[in-house]
């Protein structure tokens, strides 16, 4: 199993392997002695795509002397180019779009008897889009739980809409029950899923205005609290859905990402704030500190609205971390847009920033602005001056952090070094703790003294073990 994308699309990873080993089947060591490769591709940008061919055809040799093993391309970049997956990669067996995961079983036994099998069908009318497709988390002590499906917004660099379909909310109970299921399992902290989480339950509402739902569907789409409620007055569910996760028994921490800004409510903040689960972190993507630009991309908020709503954050939300996403180089971008971005940058004071270069993707609006493409000199150049701004606030908010003592779940030994753990605090830090067993401390929570900070880590010495 190959994953190339978001957390989403790591979930989604997560539900192929549980369905195929209720076929039987164990992951293999490596591609090279695998029956059934499964690439779940990604295609935000054009490096996701160019990554995954690359990879794909490094089995062109291997598929053609084995006629028993199976390549499987999934995900974002199956749903959006199809056949294109098999005139560049003709060894491939089978493409499975976003919305057909399911049928993955029946694609493999269909795949004996057919060279090419594609499913890129998006039928289901089921209540919950995900029903029947549980994911086994990779972890055992944290677990990511996909809240919505597809996005209904239409920024213009983007292409996710196009290959994940309008957004789908889950049932409210669905959701509940799946955190609690895996609590039960001994997962402790769970990141909640979805394009834009803070409009979870706006298609509910409106199916329920709709179809005068019974009071049991009711309970069941949009929560026990709505139940005796009127119809007429519900709103956005998604600070209720924070409350209910975070009650969950079991339930430690509470994570969710990507909220959009101009979706970001005060009741969002408040059950962030209320609710002791709900960690103390939140991703808030910019992409342009330009009003010109955030108007071009269409992303219904100006720079000064984001930094208004910023701040309520951080005053709502106490010893809030934020991140965000900036995109550098949108067509169009000048030089005053730029410094625009590189001034709120500097603002905002991001605890991190994923900061990427423009990519043109097919079938999105801005791709088709090629007579105001930025040249990649003049990209390369803002992109180092950006990092360094972002960089300087990420590290200046980690040496605060030098001296406090705070809570970390071991996620395991660190990758460099076995006699190191590594974990996260509440505001989603890594941390590097010398002389603990990652191993046997994986999954358990620890109090610690931050010692020492760089842009990217913190250092930490134990206090005690098992907090
Ligand atoms: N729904 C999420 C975004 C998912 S994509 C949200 O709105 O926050 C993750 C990030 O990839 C985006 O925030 C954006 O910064 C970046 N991105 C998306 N399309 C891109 C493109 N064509 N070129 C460069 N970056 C892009
Ligand atoms: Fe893409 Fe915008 Fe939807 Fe995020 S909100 S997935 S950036 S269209
Ligand atoms: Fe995620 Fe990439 Fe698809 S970011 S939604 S896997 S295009």
């Amino acid at each position: 199993m190959k994953t190339f994308g978001c957390q989403m699309n790591e979930n989604d990873s997560e539900r192929i392997v549980t369905l195929l080993r209720r076929q039987g089947m164990t992951p293999a060591l490596s591609e090279d002695v695998a029956d059934v490769v499964v690439f779940n591709t990604c295609t935000i940008r054009e490096n996701a795509d160019n990554r995954f061919f690359g990879q794909v055809n490094k089995l062109r040799e291997r598929r053609a002397v084995d006629s028993q093993m199976r390549i499987v391309v999934a995900g974002c970049l199956a749903q959006g180019e199809q056949e294109a997956i098999f005139d560049r990669a003709p060894h491939v067996d089978i493409v499975v779009g976003t919305h057909a995961l399911g049928s993955i079983v029946e694609l493999l036994d269909r795949s004996a008897g057919e060279q090419h099998v594609i499913d890129v069908s998006n039928t289901s009318e089921a209540l919950d889009p995900l029903a029947d497709l549980s994911a086994e988390p990779t972890d055992g002590h944290k677990a990511w739980v996909t809240i919505q499906t597809g996005c209904d917004n239409n920024c213009a660099f983007c292409i996710v809409p196009q290959v994940r379909g309008g957004e789908v909310s889950r049932p409210f109970q669905a959701v509940v029950d799946e955190v609690r299921n895996l609590a039960s399992q001994g997962v402790s902290e769970v990141t909640l899923l979805g394009q834009n989480v803070n409009s979870y339950g706006r298609d509910l509402t409106r199916r329920l205005r709709a179809e005068q739902t019974g009071p049991t569907d009711r309970g069941y789409l949009t929560g026990q609290v709505y139940v005796s409620g009127s119809i007429a007055r519900i709103r956005p569910l998604f600070a209720d859905l924070l409350r209910a996760v975070g009650a969950v028994d079991g339930i430690r921490r509470v994570r969710f990402t990507s909220p959009h800004p101009k979706d970001m409510r005060e009741e969002t903040f408040r059950a962030m704030a209320e609710s002791p689960a709900v960690c103390e972190s939140l991703h808030f993507p910019l992409q342009s500190g330009s009003d010109r630009i955030l108007a071009a991309m269409h992303r219904g908020y100006r720079g000064a609205r984001f930094f208004e709503k910023l701040l309520e954050a951080r005053e709502i939300v106490p010893d809030l971390a934020v991140t965000t996403d900036i995109i550098v180089g949108f067509p169009g971008e000048t030089d005053d847009d730029f410094e625009a971005t590189l001034e709120l940058v500097a603002r905002c004071e991001f605890d991190s920033a994923f900061t990427f270069i423009y990519s043109p993707r097919p079938g999105t609006e801005a791709g088709g602005w090629r007579d105001r493409f930025i040249a990649p000199e003049v990209i390369a150049e803002r992109f180092e001056r950006l990092k360094h701004v972002t960089e300087r606030s990420a590290f200046a908010k980690h040496r605060e952090r030098v001296g406090r003592i705070e809570e970390i779940l071991i996620d395991g030994p660190s990758k460099r070094d076995a006699s190191v753990a590594s974990g996260r605090t509440r505001q989603n830090k890594l941390v590097h703790l010398a002389g603990v067993d990652g191993e046997r401390e994986r999954g358990s929570y620890v109090q610690a003294r931050i010692v020492d900070a760089s842009a990217h880590f913190l250092h930490g010495e134990v206090l005690r073990v098992r907090a």
